[in-house]
């Protein structure tokens, strides 16, 4: 018996990092997934992955970007699976060469990340919730991130976005609560994933563990720890959770600005 037996989960940008981390731990608690993904080559190895163990999961082409794709990509996981009982929005772009600050930020790069990392969480939820209404229930999870929390310089649209993700959920969970449909975010620190290892230009392993010397537990994340706590906040052991957010981020948030190396040692 798993977590979400008989349930169909739809994840964006779930071919690849921390929606991939999440796609596998709800197939091994017993969801049929729906992977939309900009990616096809490995949104089908993904799939094939999930079939090699014996269970079913899908994939379907789609760029976020593009506002007429999350009406397209929940009817056609509705048609292909049948429903749709669990959302995770995840997919999102932080560029590196979208680093600087708001006088030198484009407005088509701010678009672009908006249009990924905040407008296609409402518009998958605008189209799910629908089903969910007819299932009785349903759940949301929205990954938002630390950034949506506490900011860095150069990041102008990245930390827009995702302090929005938080305020979303916290009012979209008021609208739907009544008919049992939770909604809830969860705030990654940094996790090993092609987000930032692509943006790493020497060694990977050597700069993800000088990356973990400033988290205080002593590493950066794995996506499959971003997946078990999505997992959790799906379920029915979460039944009395909607509007939140959890941290996850190895106590990094924890920590204040004060709390240098020096005096730590
Ligand atoms: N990795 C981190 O350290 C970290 C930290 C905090 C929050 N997050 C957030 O977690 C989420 C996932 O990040 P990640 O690190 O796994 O990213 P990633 O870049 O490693 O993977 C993103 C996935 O989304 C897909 N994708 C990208 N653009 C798309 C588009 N326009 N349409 C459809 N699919 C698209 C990619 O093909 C890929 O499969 C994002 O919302 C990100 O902001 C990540």
């Amino acid at each position: 018996m798993g977590d979400h037996d008989n349930k169909i989960a739809l994840v964006t940008g779930g071919a690849q990092g921390i929606g991939k981390g999440i796609v596998d731990v709800l197939s091994s608690e017993g969801a049929q997934v729906c992977i939309a993904d900009i990616s096809e080559e490995h949104g089908i190895k993904a799939v094939s992955e999930i079939e090699k163990l014996g269970r079913k999961a899908i994939y379907v082409q789609a760029n976020f970007e593009n506002s007429a794709e999350p009406k397209k990509v929940i009817e056609e996981c509705v048609n292909r699976l049948g429903n749709i009982n669990i959302l995770v929005n995840n997919v999102g772009i932080q560029p590196s060469t979208s680093y600087k600050n708001v006088e030198e930020t484009s407005e088509e790069v701010w678009d672009a990340i908006i249009n990924i990392n905040l407008k296609s969480y409402f518009l998958m939820s605008k189209y799910s919730i629908p089903f969910m209404r007819r299932n009785g229930e349903g759940a949301i999870v929205n990954i938002a991130s630390v950034q949506g929390l506490q900011s860095q310089k150069l990041v102008p649209p990245y930390a827009a976005s995702k302090g929005a993700v938080l305020s979303l959920t916290r009012q979209m969970s008021l609208d739907y609560i009544k008919e049992n449909i939770r909604i809830n975010a969860i705030c990654p620190g940094t996790i090993n994933t092609p987000m930032v290892t692509n943006s790493i230009s020497g060694n990977i392993n050597e700069s993800l563990k000088l990356f973990g010397k400033d988290i205080p537990i002593g590493r950066v994340g794995e996506p499959k720890e971003i997946g078990q706590v999505a997992s959790f906040l799906c379920s029915d052991k979460a039944s009395f959770i909607s509007g939140e957010y959890i941290i996850v981020d190895g106590g990094i948030m924890a920590k204040g600005g004060w709390d240098t190396e020096l005096q730590g040692e």
